[in-house]
């Protein structure tokens, strides 16, 4: 496993890292979800996502049960707030930020987290209040560093430019060889101002791998199949984008690797990338998907996948 500095921190992130998105604490069941954060710190991953909307609070409470025997300094764990908790409990509040920074702790069994991550951007709270609040639980030694994700590049730069506050170190956008669109305007502004991103579902919640066939309907066990995880794959199991993937597997073929290992290596080529946050449902995937860490790729190869991704569009 290799690892990158996460932006301006000093935190150094395995380029594999391990969300729990639909699968800890809800469609994973517990036994499956243990051996996978196993596996995944037997192979060098250092770097577990999460937020406390997982679940609303089964993913952090699955975390702080499975992660209390391990030293506090083993691993760096990222967590969010924004979406609601209850009905009234939602956004980035000064009191919101406190007051969900204290559960997620709570659940998590732990005095801090390394990174503390605003969901979305809040329309309702002025951004210099979001930002206060961030600063001070920085400041009370609850999280390390701050992240948002999902934040339009105005918004970005709006918080960069409010004097004495602290410092966003992370992004975390979705991106992938399906969804490329934090290229525009996203990635060049944060490589410029010292943040790195984290992205999420790099392999397109498995269609990257891919398992999903055009013709055929998806594999038993899959995600797509779960009632409790399939509901967000409308779009990436439309029938061009499932035509592409089947292009792109001579591609990964002739690089020596698996298609979920080269799509994997397709978002670690873009040096602003820290991590790929891959989810897994069992700890095979975990071994496949680690073994992308270091892969080299000829870029011609790239080049023509993202090619034939175009054409599907
Ligand atoms: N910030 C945000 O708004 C946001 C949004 C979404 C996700 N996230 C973060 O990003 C993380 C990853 O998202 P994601 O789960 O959508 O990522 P993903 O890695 O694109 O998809 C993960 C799913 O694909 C399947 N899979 C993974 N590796 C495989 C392999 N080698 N072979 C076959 N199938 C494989 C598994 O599902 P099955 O085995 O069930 O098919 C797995 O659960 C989340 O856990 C979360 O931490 C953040």
């Amino acid at each position: 496993m290799k690892y990158r500095k996460l932006g301006w921190s000093d935190l150094h992130v395995s380029e594999i890292s391990l969300g729990s998105w639909l699968t800890y604490g809800v469609g994973v069941e517990a036994d499956a979800a243990r051996a996978c954060l196993d596996r995944a710190f037997e192979l060098g991953i250092n770097f577990i996502d999460t937020a406390n909307i997982y679940g609303r609070g089964a993913a952090e409470t699955f975390l702080g049960e499975a992660l209390a025997a391990r030293p506090r300094d083993s691993y760096i764990l990222a967590t969010k707030l924004f979406f609601p908790m209850t009905e009234r409990d939602r956004g980035l509040s000064a009191a919101q930020v406190e007051k969900q920074l204290d559960a997620s702790l709570k659940r998590l069994r732990t005095d801090f987290v390394d990174l503390y991550q605003c969901h979305r951007y809040d329309d309702q709270t002025p951004l210099e209040e979001t930002m206060r609040a961030l600063t001070r639980a920085v400041e009370s030694g609850k999280a390390r560093y701050i992240g948002f994700s999902e934040w339009p590049a105005d918004k970005i730069r709006a918080a960069l430019d409010i004097p004495g506050v602290a410092r966003f170190a992370s992004s975390q956008p979705q991106y992938s060889l399906l969804w490329r669109d934090p290229e525009r305007e996203v990635i060049p502004l944060c490589a410029a101002n010292g943040i790195s991103q984290i992205v999420w579902s790099p392999l397109g919640q498995g269609v990257l791998t891919g398992k999903y066939r055009p013709d055929a309907p998806p594999p038993a066990g899959s995600r797509a199949t779960s009632e409790e995880m399939g509901g967000w794959m409308d779009r990436l199991l439309a029938r061009p984008v499932l035509e592409a993937v089947e292009r792109l597997k001579p591609l990964a073929a002739e690089a020596g690797l698996s298609l979920a290992q080269f799509a994997l290596a397709w978002v670690l080529r873009e040096p602003n990338v820290a991590s790929a946050i891959i989810g897994a449902s069992r700890p095979s995937q975990v071994e496949e998907n680690a073994a992308a860490s270091g892969a080299e790729v000829d870029p011609a190869l790239f080049e023509e996948a993202e090619r034939i991704v175009a054409e599907a569009r």
